[in-house]
């Protein structure tokens, strides 16, 4: 069975939500094809007047992150009941950022995991090797400990529902794409993975992103890959004629 592709844009803390607004109706109006998932990531103030705005769209929402609980005195924070109340149907998580600048780690990821699913939001979780990593030959282990904490005690049918962003570090906002041999191995290893520990229907049903500098010139090079099922877009995003582009080149 073909996996049907997808292509986000992480607007990340960018647009006001007039500006975000604006954005989602030029991508919607802009919208020339059918065959593939489009789907939009704004802040969280923009989430439900974009997801209004979309009504009539076949565009999809998303969050751009969830805390594991659905309530209570946690100042500052966004639920996954909340998001699905703004029509969110998807959730970021363990975002290379979160981990960077929040101190997000393998347990908290597993934690929004499971609220995300519990919520009835699709987990988006990200995952890839910085650099250093990478020149040290150890991207395939950081890989497998970022997918056994993140998806640390799930059933292969909660499983099913994931979708995997693999975006290396180095490759994000730097305008260094990872090459699409580089990109393509990970996603198989990623793939291989989540055959051993969830089985291969799983495996074949997951969509498996990427994300790191993706732009309409390289973006049909990289989707043209058998293991990459999509785009995590950041920069490139922010417009609509350069997110249109990545998808009418996907
Ligand atoms: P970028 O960001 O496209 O600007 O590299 C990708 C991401 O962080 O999801």
């Amino acid at each position: 069975m073909a996996r049907r592709l997808l292509i986000a844009g992480n607007w990340k803390l960018h647009k006001t939500v007039e500006e975000a607004v604006a954005l989602a109706g030029d991508i919607a109006a802009g919208l020339m094809r059918d065959d593939l998932d489009v789907l939009v990531i704004p802040g969280f103030l923009s989430l439900e007047p974009v997801a209004l705005s979309l009504s009539a769209s076949p565009v999809l929402v998303g969050g751009q992150n969830l805390f594991w609980e659905d309530q209570g005195a946690y100042t500052g924070e966004v639920s996954g009941p909340m998001l699905k109340a703004c029509k969110a149907e998807q959730v970021i998580i363990a975002h290379s950022e979160r981990r960077l600048y929040f101190n997000e780690t393998e347990k908290t990821a597993a934690k929004r995991v499971q609220a995300a699913l519990k919520a009835g939001l699709t987990p988006l979780l990200c995952v890839g090797e910085t650099l250093g990593e990478r020149e040290a030959d150890q991207t395939d282990g950081v890989l497998e400990s970022q997918l056994a904490g993140g998806l640390a005690g799930l059933k292969p049918a909660q499983a099913e529902k994931l979708i995997i962003a693999y975006e290396p570090v180095w490759a994000i906002g730097t305008g260094q794409t990872a090459t699409e041999e580089q990109a393509n191995r990970a996603h198989a290893f990623i793939r291989a993975w989540l055959g051993a520990c969830f089985g291969k229907q799983v495996a074949n049903q997951c969509r498996i992103l990427y994300g790191g500098s993706v732009k309409p010139e390289n973006a049909a090079g990289l989707m043209r890959q058998k293991e990459i099922d999509g785009a995590l877009v950041g920069g490139a995003s922010l417009q609509a004629e350069s997110f249109l582009g990545i998808i009418e080149a996907a």
